[in-house]
């Protein structure tokens, strides 16, 4: 029998950790060698390669998910005054992007299954001033996207997906990137497919992606790269007071080496996600996470589990305190928006208002899930959350 005592691992398991080796560091030890660091011939392939595996007609890639969602936002004509539909169970960028124009977010609860906004919910927040809705595929499950379309196209709205734990991910057997307006994909550190930093945006309209295209270089007609090689003139011209959001081929030559490899990783969050569910299945003082439905496909960014906490006699954060004296790093996502001083402030949010975020995310703990996980990695964090709930029943 195994006491809490021996099962502290000996070194702490991150929550996240990128799955790099030694093609990445080729990659990029080319790039440098190469003498051209930012965007060019790189970055080019790694938005044809991109566009390529999730179906897009379009990618274009830029330095992290919020650059992206920015352009996305400004290709489709936002402004001032305006209203954009966002779940309060989020991250910060998904509503500081509204922000940016001097437009409104506006926070509808969430669905308390999915943790995905609700699309009865969106339905009752559309307003006149409404012009988009930005639904996010909470953890890598795709939110209702045949239901938020229905209401978009009611009332004449851009969908722009927050896609940045969506990859690789698919709905009703679509996949992610081809489903809407835009979708914005995040390369941060600890996503399924990272670059340190970077994004892409995929819009299935050639227009608008070129619109994301020039305004993510100052606004300018022709980009760098064509300005300094061979085949290109020293002449450009600013069309646009744009921004400065292109990924640099160094970044671009980690995702290609990523993206070869992204269906491996997959897998491995799959059998992982799949070995954490059949364990805690067993225990009523957890609730696993849900799966996609048979004709979608869940990326796997986060396992988000939730503590039926009156089976337990602590709360969430001394559930995450135990499992750091185990060793175990874990995480929340997310304190939904409207608990933040800012969105408190600037437009009188009270908890309740949003009482299925408020209620879910006072339960939830996030525990790791990456492909550089081994076995014992994966059975360390089984054993450790049993052994938590074990010590702690009601
Ligand atoms: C739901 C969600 N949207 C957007 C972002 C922003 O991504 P990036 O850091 O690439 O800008 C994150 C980052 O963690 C996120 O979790």
């Amino acid at each position: 029998m195994s006491t809490t005592e021996t099962l502290v691992r000996k070194a702490f398991l991150p929550f996240a950790l990128a799955d790099i080796d030694d093609t990445e560091v080729a990659e990029v030890t080319s790039v440098i060698r190469s003498g051209w660091l930012t965007s060019g011939s790189k970055t080019g392939r790694f938005e044809a390669e991109f566009a390529a595996f999730v179906g897009a007609g379009h990618a274009v890639a830029v330095n992290s998910c919020t650059a992206a969602m920015h352009l996305a936002l400004e290709a489709s004509g936002l402004r001032a005054g305006d209203e954009v539909i966002v779940p309060t169970y989020t991250f910060a960028a998904t509503a500081e992007v509204v922000r940016y124009f001097g437009a409104k977010p506006v926070l509808v609860d969430v669905d308390s299954t999915s943790l995905c906004i609700d699309p009865v919910r969106v339905e009752a927040a559309v307003t006149p001033r409404t012009r988009a809705i930005i639904p996010v595929h909470l953890g890598g499950r795709c939110a209702e996207m045949d239901e938020l379309r229905v209401i978009a196209e009611r009332h004449d709205l851009c969908v722009i997906e927050d896609a940045a734990h969506a990859f690789p991910a698919k709905y009703k057997g679509r996949t992610v990137g081809t489903l809407s307006d835009f979708t914005c994909f995040s390369f941060y550190a600890t996503k399924t497919l990272t670059t340190g930093e970077g994004g892409m945006i995929c819009t299935e309209n050639g227009l608008l992606a070129d619109r994301c295209r020039v305004m993510c270089l100052h606004g300018i007609s022709r980009d760098a790269w064509k300005r300094y090689t061979a085949e290109g003139t020293w002449y450009y011209e600013v069309i646009a007071p744009g921004f400065k959001y292109n990924l640099t081929d160094i970044a671009s030559a980690m995702g290609l080496a990523q993206l070869h490899k992204a269906n491996r990783m997959h897998e491995r969050r799959v059998q992982i996600a799949g070995r954490y569910t059949a364990a805690f299945r067993a225990l009523p003082e957890l609730e696993p996470p849900p799966e996609a439905p048979a004709d979608g496909q869940h990326a796997w960014h986060l396992y988000i589990l939730r503590l039926n906490l009156d089976r337990l006699s602590i709360n969430r954060a001394r559930f995450i305190e135990e499992l750091r004296r185990l060793n175990i790093g874990t995480s929340v996502h997310f304190i939904p928006l409207h608990l933040h001083p800012y969105y408190r402030k600037t437009y009188g949010y009270e908890p309740e208002d949003l009482p299925v975020a408020y209620r879910e995310y006072q339960r939830e703990i996030s525990l790791p899930v990456y492909s550089k996980m081994t076995d014992d990695d994966v059975q360390d964090v089984i054993d450790a959350v049993t052994d938590v709930v074990a010590r702690n029943r009601r």
